[in-house]
Formats: C-alpha cells, sequence, structure tokens
C-alpha cells in the first residue's frame, strides 16, 4: 500500500495552450515535448487505514490535497479502496514557477498511486489518469521526445535522437501568481489572437516533429521558439504575462549568441525562465553567455530523459506496466495547485 515513484519535468517544444470546449482537460491542439534528467520529483503515496483525509506535503510544506485527492478517488475507484493516502513529494527545482513542477508531480503521484493501489497499468493508462490532473504530465510518463494530440500520449523519438542540451535559465525561485490553468483558460476567453493560436499551433507542431525525425536540430530550434512566441502572444493580448525583463534580456543572449554563429534558440512556458535550447557541443558556450545575462540566477543544464518510474529504492521494477506490457518500449510538474 506504499510505492516511491520519480519523475521528471517536461519541456514542450511545440506548445500545448488551451483546452478544448467540453472535455475533461483535453489538450486544444497538439504539443510535443522533450522530457528532462537533471531536475525530479520524488513522491511517496502510502494508503493508510489510520488517516480520515489524504494528506499532500510538497518540499516539506502541508498542503491541501484538492488535485491530488481528485486523482486519488480515480486510483481508489479503479482499485475498489476507500483508504485515505498520505502523499510526500520532494521537487529538486521551484515549484509552481513555469519549470513543469506539476507535470513531474502528477506524473510521480499517478504511477506512485497507481503501484501504491496494486493497479499494474500499461504506461498509456497511467499518463491518462496523469493528464486528467494536469495535461502536460500525461508526457512525462514518457522519456526522450514525446507528442499529446488530444487525449493520446506517444513517445516519438528516443532521448538521443537529437544530442541537445537544455539549457534552463532560472531567474526567480518564487512561484508565480497565475497558474497555467487560469493562464489558457483567460486567454482562451479574452485574447482576439487565440484563434490565431488555435490555427498556428497545429502547422508549427506538425513542422517541428518532421525536424525532429529527421534530425535537423536547426528547424526544432526555430521552430520551438515559434511556438513559444505564438503562445506567449496571445497569452499577451488577454493580458497574461509570464515573462519578466530577466527573461527578455536572456533572449537578447540567445539571439546574440545566433549572431555568433552559435545555434541557440528560445523557449518559455507560464512562467519567466527562459529555457534556451542549444547542441551538446554548444552547451559550455551558451551556458557561459547566459550566465552573464542579468536576472539569471543560476542555470540548471538538463538533458533528455527517461519517463516516470518507480523509484528504485522500492527494490522493484520500475516502469508503470513494466511486468504487463514490457514498458511498450519507453524510454523515456509535483501534485501542485498549480504550474
Ligand atoms: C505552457 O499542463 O500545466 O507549459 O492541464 O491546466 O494543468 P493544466 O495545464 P498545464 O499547461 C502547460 C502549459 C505549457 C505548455 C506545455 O507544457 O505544453
Amino acid at each position: 500500500m506504499k510505492a516511491v515513484a520519480i519523475a521528471h519535468p517536461n519541456i514542450a517544444l511545440s506548445k500545448y495552450w488551451g483546452k478544448k470546449p467540453g472535455e475533461w482537460n483535453v489538450p486544444a491542439v497538439p504539443s510535443l515535448s522533450i522530457t528532462l534528467a537533471g531536475l525530479a520529483t520524488t513522491t511517496t503515496v502510502a494508503f493508510d487505514a489510520a488517516l480520515t483525509t489524504d494528506t499532500l506535503t510538497i518540499n516539506g510544506a502541508a498542503i491541501a490535497a484538492l488535485r491530488a485527492t481528485e486523482l486519488l478517488d480515480h486510483v481508489r475507484s479503479a482499485a475498489g479502496l476507500t483508504t485515505r493516502a498520505s502523499i510526500v513529494s520532494t521537487n529538486d527545482f521551484p515549484t509552481a514557477s513555469g519549470l513543469a513542477s506539476s507535470a513531474s508531480g502528477f506524473a510521480a503521484l499517478a504511477v506512485a498511486a497507481t503501484r501504491a493501489a496494486g493497479l499494474d497499468w500499461p504506461a498509456e493508462r497511467v499518463a491518462d489518469l496523469a493528464r486528467r490532473s494536469s495535461a502536460s504530465a500525461a508526457r512525462s510518463l514518457f522519456g526522450g521526445f514525446v507528442e499529446l494530440d488530444g487525449d493520446i500520449v506517444r513517445p516519438v523519438a528516443p532521448a538521443g535522437a537529437i544530442d541537445l542540451r537544455v539549457l534552463v535559465c532560472v531567474t526567480t525561485e518564487a512561484a508565480k501568481a497565475v497558474s497555467s490553468r487560469i493562464g489558457m483558460n483567460t486567454t482562451a476567453a479574452k485574447s482576439p489572437y487565440y484563434a490565431g493560436w488555435l490555427e498556428t499551433a497545429p502547422r508549427i507542431h506538425a513542422e517541428l516533429k518532421a525536424a525532429l525525425l529527421a534530425g535537423d536540430l536547426p528547424r526544432v530550434g526555430e521552430l520551438a521558439e515559434q511556438s513559444a512566441f505564438a503562445m506567449h502572444a496571445s497569452a499577451f493580448a488577454a493580458g497574461i504575462v509570464y515573462v519578466s525583463g530577466a527573461t527578455l534580456d536572456a533572449y537578447a543572449t540567445v539571439r546574440a549568441l545566433r549572431a555568433d554563429g552559435i545555434g541557440a534558440w528560445a523557449t518559455m512556458d507560464a512562467g519567466p525562465h527562459l529555457k534556451c535550447l542549444v547542441h551538446a557541443k554548444d552547451a559550455a558556450a551558451a551556458k557561459a553567455r547566459l550566465e552573464a545575462s542579468p536576472g539569471v540566477l543560476r542555470i540548471i543544464e538538463a538533458t533528455p530523459g527517461e519517463g516516470a518510474r518507480v523509484s528504485a529504492s522500492t527494490g522493484e521494477d520500475a516502469r508503470p506496466g513494466a511486468s504487463s506490457t514490457g514498458a511498450s518500449g519507453v524510454q523515456g510538474r509535483s501534485p501542485c495547485v498549480d504550474r
């Protein structure tokens, strides 16, 4: 009745922003992400008959379980359980600040909760459970490059498909003011450019996927940057602003790197941290320049990583469904209240 899971955040190269009306947290546009090694959420779920309510701590602080309880209710219903659970989660990176802590968090929670409840579900089913809590979390179930199209999540290329590094330029340790859920719902309701986003995003996604499968990093980088700016432009027009001065200074540095012949591209999510995509061979040079950018506190260098899994420290294997599906060929945000 207890399990520990580890999951990594993912960064969308082509972004999800907005939901299909009338469906349960199904993205309005397809997205493609890279699951990151180098940042991790570790979550322990223990069903405990002595508890009268689910309890949740993130990095040692008690938090109302809310969305975690919704996920646990699905698990309890599938497993025929009524027992409440304690959830203990830790992030080794800033929580709820646009570093995808809800993706790794709900992915880790879905893996740990299903395993603790004795459900041996294939990764796709665990991903669908995580997607209902936070759509981007579905992508963290898998490693490498992962697509989310409607409610279908699938790995599209292994971690080694492109020798990529992601330089996460941390510009604040604080949680953001507007969650991605509120940000995207406000964009859909108020932005005059949301319709343009819905029209543009699938084309960028298809072109990016093709470029990735062709191993064309410069094209992947260009399209990732287009996707990020199209998403943020639609949000801006609804008064939803995630970037800060530090983000824009870091972006100027990325452009300066390009002007100097170094392939570097930017992407940003629902927070002020700029993520710079570079070929592995250029990572050291790009990192040195970005470290000097005003407002960049530190840089986390991430590589493509593996999907969510039961922690080896429990002595068990491993990925969800490993015993029933051979892990489906899979290789590779905390249950926080927002992303
Ligand atoms: C900008 O998955 O956090 O990171 O489904 O409402 O929890 P909910 O939203 P969430 O949104 C992610 C938005 C994004 C882009 C992306 O990851 O595709």
